[in-house]
């Protein structure tokens, strides 16, 4: 049965929406996608500020969280109306401003905003969202979800993924079943620095990173945190490798330059990523594939490829666009709620596990039920 989804990712790099039309067919290992378009649609100065406020834990009230979740649902949808895109189901990650597994507080839970009833008010199309608070119920730590998705598209044991967005994540599919986990910072400190140093919202194609050289110092400071020792499944965020991580960075190498601390910090993901896969993942990788932002950073990826002997390649050599990766993990976890099966898989060989997810009906509800029986 063929689903057409608009599918909207927003992450932790809080740098805009990630937006994908894709088609899908069937459900679990018979999944067929086919990606029709896609498109980045970046924050407003003022909304990405306030965003990032909140994640930060500046000092707000209510009012203000109130009214930034209908705003970032307006944003949602006048992006996504202005696309003229067809599609029957919408699936919307959620813009997460808390995560307490990022801070081992998995009894806090995690909140996301971004309220999107708006879009559905606008295109009578039924949503589906809220994967991460569910995954939550049922035992999961809420992130990464996009495990279930690499396993439906690479399906072949062997095969490493890796994500990098604000925060880096990696799924490894061996014969028995899959191990996800956060690996530590992707772009977030590298764009923090770039911010605070040179008033720049990114390294761009990793400008800065060109023109410094790395210090093993800090590096081997950077290495030495707590976080890596820790047992997955595990993940991150803004509130760990947020802006106090890169203050602290800041005051314990006060005369490092800033070309330094950005090539430092972009070697300090790659290595990160690494140091995690090789640590935790017992065995030969045949195949590792890398998507996100991170992947338009030629330093970063020229610093993977060392490490990894040469063997990485990138989500696009497979046909699909690296900065849609996630909005494809989102459509077939959307997909896999429809047909109640399963999000996260705790019984690999019988593909059972809690379906995640809340619907949130539109004008055509009804239609859909009947279409998928
Ligand atoms: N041309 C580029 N050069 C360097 N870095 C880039 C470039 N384009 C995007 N990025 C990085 O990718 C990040 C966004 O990646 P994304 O996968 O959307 O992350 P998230 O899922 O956290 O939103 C940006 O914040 C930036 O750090
Ligand atoms: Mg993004």
């Amino acid at each position: 049965m063929q689903v057409k989804f608009v599918s909207i990712v927003s992450g932790t790099s809080t740098d805009g929406l990630s937006i994908a039309n894709i088609e899908l067919n069937g459900y679990n290992l018979d999944t067929e996608y086919n990606i029709l378009s896609g498109k980045n649609k970046p924050f407003s100065i003022k909304l990405r500020e306030d965003l990032l406020k909140v994640a930060e834990s500046t000092k707000i009230d209510a009012e203000f969280m109130s009214r930034l979740n209908v705003r970032l649902g307006k944003f949602i949808s006048e992006s996504v109306l202005s696309m003229d895109l067809d599609y029957d189901v919408i699936s919307y990650s959620g813009h997460t401003i808390y995560h307490g597994p990022s801070v081992m507080k998995v009894g806090n839970g995690t909140l996301q905003l971004g309220e999107i009833s708006f879009l559905v008010a606008k295109s009578g199309k039924t949503a589906i969202t809220d994967y991460r608070i569910t995954d939550m119920a049922y035992g999961g730590l809420g992130a990464p979800l996009i495990a279930l998705s690499d396993y439906i598209i690479f399906k072949r044991p062997g095969t490493l993924t890796v994500n990098i967005g604000g925060i880096s994540n990696v799924t490894y599919l061996d014969s028995k079943g899959f191990l996800a986990f956060d690996t530590g910072p992707g772009n977030m400190l590298i764009d923090l620095a770039a911010s605070r140093v040179y008033g720049q919202r990114m390294d761009k194609n990793g400008q800065i990173a060109l023109s410094g050289t790395i210090s093993p110092k800090l590096l081997e400071y950077l290495m030495k945190d707590p976080f890596f020792k820790k047992y997955p499944p595990k993940n991150s965020g803004r509130e760990y490798f947020g802006r106090k991580y890169l203050e602290n960075i800041m005051r314990k190498f006060p005369s490092i330059k800033g070309e330094d601390l950005v090539r430092t910090l972009t070697r300090f993901t790659a290595v990160s990523i690494h140091e995690q896969a090789e640590r935790f993942i017992d065995s030969q990788f045949s195949d590792i594939v890398v998507g996100g932002g991170g992947t338009k950073n030629p330093v970063l990826m020229q610093d993977l490829k060392e490490l990894f002997n040469n063997k990485i390649r990138t989500f696009s050599s497979t046909g699909i666009r690296d900065d849609l990766r996630e909005a494809l993990g989102f459509a077939i976890l959307a997909n896999q709620t429809l047909h109640n099966a399963a999000g996260r898989l705790t019984n690999i060989q019988a593909m059972t596990g809690p379906v995640l997810g809340k619907i949130v009906p539109g004008k055509n509800f009804n239609e859909i039920f009947k279409f998928l029986g």
